[in-house]
């Protein structure tokens, strides 16, 4: 039986998987972690933790018997150009404190993400391969590397049962993504619902590869019930749910709601995002552990405009919830 501690159980991604291990793993069976408690409760048990606190860290695994860590704590792309050294700090060395537990054989699985952010300009930025040059721009991006690096290093040298996933740009309603590029694609549906004209900070034909929240969180349940004797991938496996530009995205918006108005007024992060990959080969997950997307544009945006809310103060999304 797995014991879970999801670390970043605030976030954008950390909310909606914590909700989803609770009910594949029973709500008793996973601890939601972060350094502030959630807005709203959630279905799990919830203890504060500065995953830098090593002490602290190590302490809740033995008190709640953990078997499997989830570490989804993290500083993202934009924001983390602001503050080079703590996102560093938080990126990689979060990622050591939990893979020494490992070492250690006090947990026996991690899971951590990485990014379409590990790639750069000369990546094959058509469909970036899952081998290619590694050189990205962003510290976000470098702090991939590294973990991705950290990540087969403790599977080769230790047997470390590590796995990862680069997330392309994640789209979801639930809870609000923070400082990343790709956030425009969740902001200009509020837009939208609120009738408003939406201004993009990236360029109109700046096209990259996303997934919609149900896949991203589907695919980390799928990677992490692998057959590991399968898993050919230790650094992080290339994973696509669809590609789009915001022109693209608009198009597919204004279908549902004819009169939404869009400007294009890029800032730093359209640097950021030309040198990201339009698209990634993700051929090795599929082989290696079936990994298939479900949605599309058309299925995502479908979703998105009846789900996300006005704004995420006047109509805090429903965290986490089972
Ligand atoms: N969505 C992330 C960002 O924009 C990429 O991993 O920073």
């Amino acid at each position: 039986m797995s014991r879970i501690l999801v670390i970043g159980s605030n976030g954008q991604i950390g909310s909606e998987l914590t909700a989803a291990l609770a009910s594949e793993h029973g709500s008793a069976n996973v601890v939601a972690a972060d350094v502030t408690p959630p807005a709203l409760p959630q279905c799990t048990q919830f203890v504060s933790l500065d995953v830098l606190d090593n002490a602290r860290l190590r302490e809740i695994v033995v008190k709640h018997s953990i078997t499997d860590i989830y570490l989804l704590a993290a500083v993202l792309s934009a924001r983390g150009e602001s503050a080079p050294l703590s996102t560093w700090t938080l990126n990689v060395n979060s990622l050591l404190n939990v893979l020494e537990l490992a070492r250690e054989k006090r947990v026996s699985r991690v899971f951590w993400p990485s990014s379409i952010a590990a790639f750069g300009p000369h990546s094959s930025l058509e469909i970036a391969p899952q081998w290619a040059i590694m050189d990205p721009t962003t510290i976000y991006g470098a702090s991939k590397v590294a973990g991705e690096r950290l990540c087969e290093y403790y599977f080769a040298k230790f047997g470390v049962d590590v796995r990862s996933i680069r997330y392309p740009g994640v789209v979801g309603y639930k809870a609000p993504p923070g400082g990343g590029t790709t956030d425009y694609a969740i902001a200009i549906f509020q837009a939208a619902k609120r009738g408003e004209p939406y201004h993009c900070f990236l360029d109109a034909h700046t096209t990259l590869p996303m997934i919609y929240m149900p896949d991203a969180v589907r695919a980390t349940l799928e990677l992490m019930k692998a057959d590991p004797g399968r898993l050919r991938i230790r650094s992080s496996y290339n994973i696509l749910g669809t590609s789009f530009s915001p022109a693209e995205l608009t198009r597919s918006i204004r279908k549902r709601i004819p009169r939404f108005q869009v400007t294009y007024v890029p800032d730093f992060r359209q640097q950021i995002a030309q040198s990201w990959p339009r698209s990634v080969d993700d051929s090795q997950a599929r082989a290696d552990w079936g990994w298939e997307p479900r949605f599309d544009l058309e299925a995502l945006v479908e979703d998105m405009i009846a789900n996300v809310p006005l704004d995420w103060e006047r109509s805090p999304p429903a965290r986490a919830a089972s």
